[in-house]
């Protein structure tokens, strides 16, 4: 079977216009975070992104490679959220949702079809991609947690804190509201 005439093309699609619009949500997230003064939540997410972008990106690759020719339009059915409200904390809520459903059911499936289909490649990288989102899964449902209850910028244990402006790193159980070097305000990141 042609690639360009399967189903796992139609899913690639489908994971390009996923991602694309990962991209742009977790943009929403990170624009909220740094308008409500969290440095460290937009810190983390842009990462995210940037790893959203890179999906995107595998995914595009492989839709290219399925023709010589430029492809000029795909035409596919599918659905996507449109969850987001302008709330910070939800919407972190909300992109964990998003990223287990991609994680354990969606990419799962795709990866599925791409093995029956036989392209062991495109199925293999549908299933790594789906690990990956299990663990933004898990950074966004962190994230969450910790703001809701209040423990972005306090921890029951020493932890290490670095200050995204200058770079500065104390130990402690809370964050600095100031920086004692730069003097930037809530840029205290917890440094994993
Ligand atoms: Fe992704
Ligand atoms: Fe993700």
């Amino acid at each position: 079977m042609k690639l360009i005439e399967s189903k796992t093309f139609l899913n690639l699609a489908k994971a390009f216009a996923g991602e694309s619009q990962a991209y742009i949500r977790y943009k929403f997230i990170e624009y909220g975070a740094r308008y409500n003064g969290h440095e460290n939540i937009a810190q983390i997410v842009d990462k995210i992104i940037y790893n959203e972008f890179n999906h995107a990106r595998m995914f595009y690759t492989k839709l290219q490679e399925a023709s010589k020719d430029e492809i000029s339009n795909i035409d596919i059915c599918a659905g996507y959220p449109f969850k987001e409200k302008w709330d910070l904390l939800e919407n972190l809520r909300i992109a964990a949702e998003d990223e287990h459903e991609e994680g354990t059911e969606i990419y799962p499936a795709f990866a599925e079809v791409a093995r029956q289909e036989g392209f062991e490649d495109i199925a293999e990288l549908f299933d790594n991609i789906a690990q990956i989102e299990i663990y933004h899964e898990s950074m966004f449902a962190r994230l969450y947690e910790e703001l809701k209850d209040g423990t972005l910028y306090k921890k029951k244990e020493s932890v290490l804190w670095v200050c995204d402006s200058c770079g500065y790193i104390a130990e402690g159980k809370e964050a600095w509201e100031i920086c004692p070097v730069c003097e930037a305000e809530r840029q205290a990141i917890r440094l994993d």
